[in-house]
């Protein structure tokens, strides 16, 4: 359970030059992306250039349940990208190894610019990698930690997702751990979804089809507290629809900068999720309109079936970000 609960207390890799400049605006938002494109390397090498296959490792980029990220250099094609190592710890394990792979296949069948590529898996001395596309940014967790975004950049960055996630639905992918910590914006102000470890692609053809999603796997609740659905944290069947709803916990965090299911401990945010109502929620319906908060609000439902679809979510932004373009275009001339 740990593993994935306590994801937020990882170490980041980013500088403390870089936290300092974030400030709570747009000027905020991008002076946080000057500084992170300034910022030193703060991991050392692991070995010196081990490699790993054809792969050269550079540094240490990120460290979560399944696996080390490096940040690497494809020798055969001469370019940079990311290389995401299984855990030793769960090298050999074959429940494990099934599962990266898995990940690496339902990484490899979606094609979107919101969605990291990846592009290559292998083994090397027993070890497991993915290659896949480098992002040159930050998590969204330590984006959502350091500036309060404005409603323009929040919702830029939710309409991203919301694309992500309905190129990923229409593939009958789940992600199921749809979290700030896999997502990350990139220093141009691109949006990446990440990590498909928990995803599962269902057989069944119809948009409506169902995955299960067993409570624990080897000790580990499959998904993070403060951000799964209640049916996902009851340990029942999940579909689309749950990463809906993780999407819009995401969208109160970054529009409030708190948490929608606060709780000290996970069992605190779990109870939170199936008990209470966010409780900011009527503030972030006045931050964003009667239309985009009875989304939210839809989204946020205990009930999968009263959630919009992600098709719904990426149309209501569009629209969104049509009508207050043209208000602006209004206001300007
Ligand atoms: N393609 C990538 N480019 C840059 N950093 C990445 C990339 N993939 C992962 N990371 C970093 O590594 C961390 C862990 O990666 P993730 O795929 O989420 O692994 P896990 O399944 O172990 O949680 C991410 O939160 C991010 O900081
Ligand atoms: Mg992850």
């Amino acid at each position: 359970m740990e593993q994935r609960l306590d994801d937020r207390q990882r170490q980041h890799t980013m500088s403390g030059a870089a936290h300092a400049s974030a400030g709570s605006s747009t000027a905020g938002f991008h002076s946080w992306l000057r500084a992170v494109a300034r910022a030193p390397t703060v991991t050392p090498p692991p070995t010196a250039r081990e490699c790993l296959g054809r792969y050269s490792l550079l540094r240490q980029i990120g460290d979560g349940g399944m696996g080390i990220v490096y940040e690497a250099r494809d020798t055969a094609l001469d370019r940079r990208v990311a290389l995401k190592v299984l855990r030793s710890s769960l090298t050999g394990d074959r429940e494990h190894n099934e599962r990266f792979m898995r990940e690496a296949r339902t990484g490899a069948a979606l094609n979107h610019p919101c969605i990291a590529a990846v592009y290559d898996v292998g083994e090397h001395s027993g070890r497991l990698y993915i290659a896949m596309e480098y992002i040159d940014g930050a998590t969204l967790d330590e984006h959502v930690g350091i500036a309060r975004l404005t409603v323009d950049a929040a919702l830029e960055i939710a309409f991203a997702i919301a694309a992500a996630l309905q190129c990923a639905h229409a593939s009958r992918v789940v992600h199921r751990d749809l979290k700030p910590l896999n997502v990350m914006v990139t220093r141009d102000g691109g949006v990446k979804l990440l990590d498909f470890g928990l995803a599962k692609r269902s057989e069944d053809s119809s948009a409506s089809a169902r995955v299960n999603t067993p409570l624990t796997e080897t000790g580990r609740i499959m998904g993070s507290a403060g951000y799964m659905s209640p049916e996902q944290v009851r340990g029942r069947h999940v579909d689309a629809s749950t990463d809906v709803f993780a999407w819009a916990t995401i969208v109160y965090e970054m529009l409030t900068g708190a948490l929608a299911f606060p709780g000290e401990s996970g069992a605190e945010r779990v109870a939170a999720t199936l008990r209470d109502e966010p409780r900011e929620l009527p503030r972030v319906v006045a931050m964003v309109g009667t239309q985009l908060g009875d989304l939210l609000r839809r989204a946020l439902s205990k009930e999968p079936q009263e959630r919009p679809t992600s098709d719904a979510l990426v149309a209501s932004l569009h629209r969104y970000r049509a009508d207050s373009l043209w208000g602006r275009y209004n206001r300007a001339s």
